[in-house]
């Protein structure tokens, strides 16, 4: 439990010293704004109640007590608030506001992917942990089976369900696909699917789950690359291709089923701290644009580079999947794709919002760690 040992009224601010000797300025509009009573911050919905926009930006405190873990302050226009030292702690390194779920990206290769990031169904079903220690994993390496699932449509679902709702989109929501061996094979050829990830022309690219329920035939095996080992590589070998990836806005776009779907974003986009956040890359759903002459070239050369590299046998992860082996990817954070295969196979699967994927992490974070 974090200690305030001592602390300071200035004109403008509060400033804090923490027992390790660091110190924290707080500007009293911060802290008015961030007061823990009922009339400020509504402690059931979690929300605002105080109008930002009407404090005082002259409001300073006149008074500051620790009492009970709270620091006690009265307000310059009588008003007093508390606010939780433990909140304050929260805040001791001023930084940009973040998202973070607390899960760094592991960057990984053909190589050090194996053995493959997995999670049993039961544990997955049965725990809190299980499920937590599954998503984790997909937010890490971008992927992770869950082993042991019943091959049927139910059971994925059911395991989709675990997760968050079903994500309802221009493909419907759960699906299974069947396609029968008894007729023509050469009808029945797949052709190679090279690294892509979907959703292109979505503002929230989906988490995505695959399941093989039968599989009778050759070839086909998923593939799945380290979208962002894939452009670390690209960094490495070509930095002026990386800057033209990080930059030139792409967009993508889906026109049929009665829906004209387009976003754009840079094929590799970052948060403004320079943080990689979000990979997309899919060459049939880049929609039209044009660019002066240089530029235009300069965006060519560099999907090329990253096209092969993600294509590259060394940086995939290469599996046949079996039935009982449902696979759920990000779509921010890998690249997937699937070997020309030549049979009969049943398949299903759904997308799930990326957003709440995150959702469930924080929920299964803040109720383990208590
Ligand atoms: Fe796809």
């Amino acid at each position: 439990m974090a200690t305030i040992t001592d602390h300071k009224s200035e004109p403008a601010a509060l400033t804090v010293t923490w027992e390790d000797g660091v110190t924290t300025t707080y500007p009293w509009i911060w802290l008015r704004d961030h007061a823990h009573d009922e009339a400020t911050f509504h402690p059931v919905t979690m929300q605002r109640n105080i109008h930002t926009a009407s404090i005082d930006p002259g409001l300073a405190g006149t008074t500051v007590e620790l009492a009970n873990g709270d620091v006690v302050i009265d307000w310059s226009d009588g008003d007093r608030s508390s606010i939780p030292v433990g909140f304050l702690a929260e805040f001791r390194t001023p930084d940009a506001a973040t998202t973070s779920l607390g899960l760094e990206p592991i960057l990984w290769d053909a190589a050090t992917i194996l053995p493959t990031p997995s999670t049993s169904y039961d544990a997955i079903m049965n725990s809190d942990e299980g499920l937590l220690d599954w998503l984790s994993k997909v937010t890490q390496y971008g992927f992770a089976l869950a082993v042991g699932v019943p091959a049927t449509g139910e059971a994925t679902k059911e395991l989709l369900e675990r997760v968050a709702y079903i994500r309802r989109s221009i493909f419907g929501g759960f699906w299974e696909f069947e396609a029968d061996m008894s007729k023509a094979d050469t009808a029945y050829t797949n052709i190679e699917l090279l690294s892509h990830t979907d959703a292109t022309y979505s503002n929230d690219a989906p988490v995505q789950l695959l399941h093989c329920l039968y599989f009778e035939g050759t070839g086909g095996e998923s593939t799945i690359a380290d979208s962002f080992g894939v452009a670390a590589e690209l960094k490495k070998q070509n930095p002026v291709h990386y800057e033209t990836l990080a930059t030139v806005l792409v967009p993508g776009q889906y026109i049929g089923d009665g829906a004209h779907l387009m976003a754009a974003r840079p094929l590799l986009r970052h948060d403004h701290n320079g943080n990689l956040v979000q990979v997309s890359f899919n060459n049939a759903d880049r929609a039209p644009f044009l660019l002066p002459p240089e530029e235009m070239v300069a965006f060519y050369d560099a999907i090329r580079a990253f096209d092969n590299l993600s294509n590259e046998h060394r940086l995939q992860w290469r599996h046949q999947l079996e039935p009982g082996e449902a696979m759920l990817f990000d779509n921010w954070r890998v690249m997937h794709g699937r070997a020309s295969y030549q049979g009969g196979r049943k398949l299903c699967g759904a997308y799930l919002n990326h957003e709440d994927v995150e959702s469930k992490i924080r929920m299964l974070q803040t109720a383990l760690k208590g």
